[in-house]
Parts: structure tokens; sequence; C-alpha cells
């Protein structure tokens, strides 16, 4: 059973406890901020630019070893001394794909990880090969990367992770400048490695329409401090927190909020998504079609008037 169906009873996967970060140049990007994951789930951290996602991540990650507070994963404090056999259980994408993809060909950069675990030439190709294919990039293998496509790029960034089977696998902004096709892609492609895998996902993000695709639960940082954190439906439908983060509810959950102004739409139906959009949209017309008397089918049956 997945963490967010048992409940959050799970063993933890990440502790950051009164984690406070700031930059060389003096920049603040985390203040103060304490949170747990616990295996299996899947987590998003929203917020607006700046808010300091990419570097909670990078505590996250095991890349930052945190200034003030603690950092705990899978069981290990993050410090000097086990810094690397922690990050030999996280896939890291970066929310920069350039920033992840240094080799000449799509296939150096995804081999890297597996050939420096020491592993034989055939096992390399083979676990290359397979990551390539579950992102669907087989054939892309002697491609340059700086020479490929965003959507392409977040593909093989992806790829690069897959080959190393992470326990938790952390993804920066994996839709930022994507056409819709290529969002969709990878919004499957992140969906699909967590329901076949057994990883703990985290996406940083501030698309809030991407958040329910991806993720169960939300953790809302602004200005390096989290403001609020819950499973997705509470945190997407409260206006009121996501204000605070400078965010604004799903685009959906809009439009239904203007037809309940209206009173063309019950209050309490809340969708987050296009599906549970026009599954309401279905249901609203069957009401209507069902009964005038029922209060939902009457106050229509007003407004068609
Ligand atoms: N290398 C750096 N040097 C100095 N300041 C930095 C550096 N990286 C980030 N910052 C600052 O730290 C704060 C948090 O940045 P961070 O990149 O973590 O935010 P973010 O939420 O990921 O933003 P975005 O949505 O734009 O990716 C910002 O004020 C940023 O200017
Ligand atoms: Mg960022």
């Amino acid at each position: 059973m997945k963490a967010h169906q048992a409940g959050r009873t799970g063993v933890d996967a990440i502790t950051i406890r009164d984690v406070t970060y700031s930059y060389p140049d003096g920049s603040l990007a985390l203040d103060g901020v304490s949170l747990k994951i616990v295996k299996g789930e899947r987590v998003a951290v929203l917020g607006p630019n700046g808010a300091g996602k990419s570097t909670l991540l990078m505590h996250m990650a095991g890349l930052f070893i945190p200034q003030r507070g603690e950092v705990t994963i899978l069981g290990l404090p993050v410090n000097g001394r086990n810094i690397h056999k922690i990050r030999r259980n996280i896939g890291m994408v970066f929310q920069n794909p350039d920033d992840q993809l240094f080799c000449s060909t799509v296939y150096e950069d995804v081999s890297y990880g597996p050939l420096n675990l020491g592993l034989a030439k055939d096992e390399v190709a083979s676990k290359t090969r397979e990551a390539l294919r579950r992102v669907g990039l087989e054939g892309f293998e002697d491609r340059p990367p700086h020479r490929l496509s965003e959507g392409e790029k977040k593909k093989v960034a992806i790829a690069t992770v897959l080959p190393m089977q992470p326990k938790i696998m952390i993804v920066d902004e994996p839709t930022s400048n994507l056409d819709p096709e290529s969002r969709r892609e990878l919004i499957d492609l992140i969906k699909g490695l967590w329901e076949r895998q057994n990883f703990t996902l985290v996406v940083a993000t501030h698309d809030v329409d991407l958040i329910p695709h991806v993720a169960d639960r939300t953790i809302i940082l602004n200005q390096g401090r989290l403001i609020g954190e819950g499973p997705v439906r509470e945190t997407l439908l409260n206006p009121e927190l996501l204000r605070k983060a400078r965010l604004e509810l799903p685009t959906i959950t809009r439009l239904f909020h203007l037809l309940e102004e209206k009173r063309m739409a019950r209050g309490g139906g809340r969708p987050l998504t296009v599906d549970e959009g026009l599954e309401e949209i279905q249901y609203l017309i069957r009401e209507l079609k069902r009964s005038r008397k029922s209060p939902v089918g009457k106050r229509l049956s007003s407004v068609e008037r």
C-alpha cells in the first residue's frame, strides 16, 4: 500500500528540522524550515519564484549540508561523513537540465551513474538502454544533449537518475518551459514511474495545476518559510493560503468558484483538474435532468430560466 493510502504513519524518508540557509552573498533562502516526508509519499513543494524551493530540494538531496538545523535522510543525518552513502539513494533532477547534462552524447550522460558504480560494460549498456526506453527516448543515444529540445532534455535528465534505482526521487520544476504536449508527457512519465517503482517523490513547482497529477500532499513555501502544508485538495482549495504565497487557485477551481458565485454550481463540488471539472459538469447535468426537485436541480433550472 502506498503511504498516502495508509495515512502518514509510515517510516520517515526525509526529516528537516529548523533548517536555515543563506547563500554566500547573504541572501537568506531558508528560514527555520521543519517538515517530514514519509517513505512512498508524493509531495509537492509549492511556492512562488525565489521562495526557496530549489534550496530546500538541495537539502533533501543531501547536496547542501545544513548551516543550521538538521536534515535526516533515510535514517541518516546529513553530514560530511554520511553524504556519499545518502546521495547514492537519491535521484535529483535539477530545475535546469543544462546543470545535469554535461557529456557529449545522451548515452554518456545516462550511463555516467552506472559506470561510476563500477558495473560491467554490458550491464551499464542494458541499464542505459532501459532508462532511455522508460522515458521514450530510444534511438537518442548518440545525440548531443545540448542540441535537444527542452522537453527532450528534461526526459534525458530523468533518465540519468533511473539506472541508480533511487529510493527518493526529487524533481525540480518538471514542467517549466514545456509546450502542452511535452508537459502532459512529463506528467505521465513521473506519475508512471512512481506507480511502478517504489520511491518517495518530491516535486517542486509554482504550477498549481500540475500538483493534483503528481502529489498527494503539498508543502507551501514563501520567502524561505513554510507557510502551510496538508493534503493537496485542502491546500489547493484554500485561496487565502495560496494568496499568502502570491499564488492563485487552480484554473478549473477558479472557474467553478465563479460558477458558484453565479449560483450555477453547487457549493462544495470543487474540481481541481479538467477531468474532475468534466465529472462535476456531468453530475450537474444529470441532476438537472433527473429531478428539478433536488436542491442542485432546482437551483440550475432557475438559472436556465
Ligand atoms: N547561488 C545563489 N546565490 C545567491 N542567492 C541565491 C542563489 N541561489 C538562490 N539564491 C536566492 O535564494 C532565494 C531562494 O532561491 P531558490 O532558487 O531556492 O528559490 P525557488 O523557489 O527555487 O525559485 P524559482 O521558482 O525561481 O526556481 C532567492 O532569493 C534567490 O535569489
Ligand atoms: Mg527553483
